[in-house]
C-alpha cells in the first residue's frame, strides 16, 4: 500500500539540499509513503500515483517531533507541589522521592496504563518517537520492570537509577551507587539502550556519576547525562569527556561548559517546560547557537519539573524565552532530537527516512510558535500509518 499525502503548502525537509536553509522548505509539495518510508517527496505537480490520499490542503507538513527526554513511567500525582512553587515554593528536585513512593506501591498494569496514556498524548502532539527513563523505582525490581515497560512503549529506553540516592541508602549513598552499576544495571539492561545519571549537588557527584555511565558503558548501554540543571556542575564535562549523545537540562553553564558542547558531538538538550513549570530561569539557548552546538528542545514530561508532553508548547517557549528563532526550534524539536537520540532515520524528510509526518492545521511551522496553547496537529503519519 503506497500513500499520497499532497497539496503541501510548505514542506519541512530539514534536508538542507532543499536550499540554503538548515529547515530545507518545498513549497507546493509532496510526499509518497511506500513500506513505512518516505518514497518520494517532490513538487506536486509532478507526484506519482499512490493507493491512497491525504489532502494537506495548503497547509505545513513538519517531520514527526523526536522527544528526547521523558520520564512517563511513574505513579501518584504532585499538582500540590506545582501549586505551592507557583506561590513561592523553590524547586529542589526532592520530590521525586513522593513519586518513587507512589511508584513502587503501583501495579504494574497502573504503570503501564500511564505510560501507555502519555504516549498516546504526545502521539497527538505530533511526537513520533519518545525517549522514555526509569529513575522512579531506584531498587532492582522496580527500575527493571519500569524499564520493561518503558521498552514497551519505545526502543528508546534509558536506564536512569541513578536519578537520586533513595530513602534506605541515605545514609550510606556509595553503596547505592555500587547497588546501581552492578546488579541493578545487570538487571535492567536487556530493556535500555541508553544510561543517563542525575549529575547535581544533592543527586550524584563527579565520581559516581562517572562510574554509573562507565558501568552502563561495559554493558553496551550509550551515556546521556542530567547535568547543570539547578546549578553550575560537572555535569557537561562529564558528559563531553564520556562522548555522550546529550547532555539534558544545561541552565547553568560556564563558558567552559558551551565551549566544550560546541567542540564536541554532544547535543544541548533544552527542556522549557521545566522552567515554566519551576519558575526558574530558562537556559540561553542563544548562547550555545552562536558558540555552534547542536541544540535539541525535549518536553522532559514527568509528574514534577515538567508535566507536559506538547514539543508545540517547547518550541514556544524556546522562540519566546530562550533566544531561539522559530525556524531554529523546529529544527532542535525535529532533527536536533534525532541527533540526541543518534538516530538518522527519523527527524528529517528525504527518501528512505521513517514515515513520520505532521499535517498542522495551519500554512507555516511559524504559528506553532505564533499561535501559542492552540491544538494546530490536525493529523499525524506514523510509521507510514495515518492516526
Ligand atoms: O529531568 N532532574 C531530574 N529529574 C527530573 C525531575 C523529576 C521530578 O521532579 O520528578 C527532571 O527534571
Ligand atoms: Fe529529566
Amino acid at each position: 500500500m503506497s500513500l499520497l499525502v499532497d497539496n503541501i503548502g510548505e514542506l519541512v525537509t530539514n534536508d538542507p539540499s532543499y536550499g540554503d536553509d538548515p529547515l530545507g522548505i518545498l513549497r507546493d509539495a509532496a510526499v509518497v509513503i511506500e513500506e513505512r518510508r518516505v518514497a518520494w517527496l517532490g513538487p506536486g505537480a509532478e507526484a506519482p500515483a499512490a493507493d491512497d490520499r491525504v489532502d494537506a490542503a495548503g497547509a505545513a507538513v513538519l517531520p514527526g517531533f523526536v522527544d528526547s527526554h521523558s520520564h512517563v513511567v511513574f505513579a501518584g500525582d504532585r499538582a500540590a507541589e506545582f501549586a505551592a512553587r507557583m506561590a513561592g515554593e523553590p524547586y529542589t528536585g526532592g520530590g521525586i522521592l513522593t513519586t518513587v513512593a507512589a511508584t513502587r506501591a503501583a501495579s504494574d498494569a497502573e504503570l503501564r496504563a500511564t505510560a501507555g496514556r502519555l504516549r498516546a498524548e504526545a502521539l497527538r502532539q505530533g511526537t513520533t518517537t519518545l525517549e522514555v527513563k526509569s529513575g522512579y523505582g531506584l531498587t532492582i525490581a522496580d527500575e527493571t520492570r519500569s524499564l520493561r515497560i518503558a521498552f514497551e512503549v519505545t526502543p528508546e529506553s534509558t536506564f536512569l537509577g541513578a536519578h537520586l540516592v533513595p530513602p534506605e541508602y541515605a545514609d550510606r549513598p556509595d553503596d547505592y551507587v555500587e547497588l546501581v552499576c552492578g546488579p541493578m544495571l545487570t538487571a535492567a539492561e536487556p530493556y535500555a539502550r541508553w544510561v543517563d545519571v542525575f549529575c547535581e549537588r544533592g543527586a550524584f557527584d563527579a565520581d559516581q556519576s562517572e562510574a554509573v555511565l562507565r558501568a552502563g558503558m561495559a554493558l553496551g548501554l550509550a551515556p546521556r547525562v542530567h547535568a547543570n540543571q539547578l546549578g553550575p556542575g560537572a555535569g557537561v564535562q562529564l558528559a563531553v569527556a564520556l562522548g555522550a549523545a546529550s547532555a539534558d537540562h544545561c541552565t547553568h553553564l560556564s563558558d567552559q561548559d558551551i565551549a566544550a558542547l560546541a567542540g564536541s558531538d554532544t547535543v544541548a538538550t533544552l527542556l522549557p517546560g521545566v522552567e515554566f513549570s519551576t519558575r526558574s530561569p530558562y537556559p540561553d539557548a542563544r548562547r550555545l547557537l552562536d558558540a555552534g552546538a547542536t541544540v535539541a528542545l525535549a518536553s522532559d514530561c514527568n509528574p514534577g519539573s515538567s508535566y507536559t508532553s506538547s514539543m508545540p508548547l517547547c518550541i514556544a517557549l524556546a522562540v519566546r524565552e530562550m533566544g531561539m528563532t522559530a525556524g531554529e526550534a523546529l529544527w532542535s524539536a525535529t532533527a536536533g532530537g534525532a541527533r540526541a537520540l543518534r538516530r538518522d532515520d527519523v527527524g528529517t524528510v528525504r527518501l528512505g527516512s521513517r514515515a513520520d509526518l505532521v499535517l498542522l492545521d495551519a500554512p507555516s511551522y511559524l504559528h506553532l510558535a505564533y499561535r501559542p496553547g492552540v491544538p494546530l496537529v490536525r493529523q499525524v503519519i506514523h510509521n507510514g500509518v495515518l492516526m
